[in-house]
């Protein structure tokens, strides 16, 4: 079980006010990380300010004031009160310079952002350009961020996915029918393959593996030999939007009539599970800690239920591999 690392007691005595942003594709939790930094921060008596809309709005200086009563009744919503984007800007050195003045006006003394590796490499370059101290929080639903066992988001995920798959099995079974159940995770399967032994898929395509049409027609004939009359196959989206529909256009090729739901968005909203709840809160609490304390260019992760800071280096670039064994253990189980 998750628990509180013991943090370091110290703190700097100039820091005064941390900022806290949300950056690239929002995740379940966010919003409960928000609230652990905004409380925790003020309960170290620190007070912490809101950037809005990710580097872009620290690039367009949209910063607020977070109270601890700012953040009452989000622990239960998904998206990020906080807004995000993608900032193609922030990719430009003169101008991540520019932003570490807008925080230093707004008394800001280190930041926490909270997102993926794309936003970590923007809070790294910024740190080693300008000495500012930052600290990562790792959330996306992909899973896919080296140094970390897991990210906010991805348990409300893969439960929203899978319950997805458990409604389309209904009408599959109901119409004898093959569905491609497509999800996201771009170049990683993380969402794939739990989602797939979650939902007991008959099988899982997954960018980290190469599978040929004619061993996904052959695992459908194997169901079929055994009685099988419907077949659940989930899709991991891979880089290329719209997999699941050129694999339909192979599959009707071979012969079989399929049908094609790419569940896209839905996998990023809703309320998130008490597990990414309870992630959240001890990663946001713990960021702050060991900003507070004078650490930094680093991440809060998570490996084997303990809270670990993991250099930046460390993270941003890195790959991380899904676990070979679960692909056999997912075939060997719906067969
Ligand atoms: O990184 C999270 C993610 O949801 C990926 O799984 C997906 O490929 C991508 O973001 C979609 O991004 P956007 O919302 O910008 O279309």
């Amino acid at each position: 079980m998750l628990t509180m690392p013991n943090l370091p007691s110290q703190k700097k005595e100039n820091f005064k006010c941390i900022g806290v942003l949300t950056s690239g594709g929002d995740a379940p939790g966010m919003n409960a990380a928000v609230r652990a930094i905004v409380r925790y921060a003020i309960g170290r008596g620190c007070m912490v300010k809101g950037i809005l809309k990710g580097y872009s709005g620290l690039v367009d200086h949209h910063i607020i004031e977070l109270a601890a009563s700012s953040v009452a009744n989000i622990i239960q919503r998904g998206g990020t009160i906080l807004k995000t984007d993608r900032c193609e800007e922030f990719h430009d050195p003169a101008v991540r310079k520019q932003t570490v003045e807008i925080l230093k006006q707004e008394g800001i003394d280190g930041l926490v952002v909270i997102g993926g590796d794309g936003s970590f490499t923007g809070a790294h370059l910024l740190e080693q350009e300008t000495g500012f101290p930052v600290i990562g929080v790792p959330g996306t639903i992909d899973n896919d961020i080296a140094g970390t066992d897991d990210t906010i988001g991805f348990d409300t995920a893969i439960n929203t996915a899978m319950e997805a798959i458990d409604r389309i099995r209904d009408t599959a079974t109901s119409h004898d029918r093959i569905f491609l159940v497509e999800v996201m995770g771009h170049s990683s399967g993380f969402i794939g393959i739990q989602v797939a032994l979650g939902g007991g898929a008959e099988t899982v395509i997954l960018p980290e593996r190469n599978e040929s049409v004619e061993n996904i027609c052959k695992t459908i004939e194997r169901g079929i030999r055994r009685g099988k009359t419907s077949s659940i196959v989930v899709v991991a989206e891979g880089p290329e939007p719209g997999l699941s529909s050129r694999l339909s256009v192979e599959l009707s090729r071979a012969g079989y009539t399929t049908r094609v739901c790419i569940l896209g968005h839905t996998q990023r909203g809703g309320t998130p599970t008490a597990h990414d709840r309870v992630l959240a809160s001890v990663l946001g609490a713990s960021a702050v800690g060991y900003l507070l304390a004078g650490h930094s260019n680093a991440m809060v992760g998570i490996q084997k239920d303990q809270v670990v800071l993991v250099p930046f280096q460390q993270v941003i670039g890195h790959k991380k591999s899904i676990p070979p064994e679960l692909i056999p253990l997912s075939q060997v189980l719906s067969s």
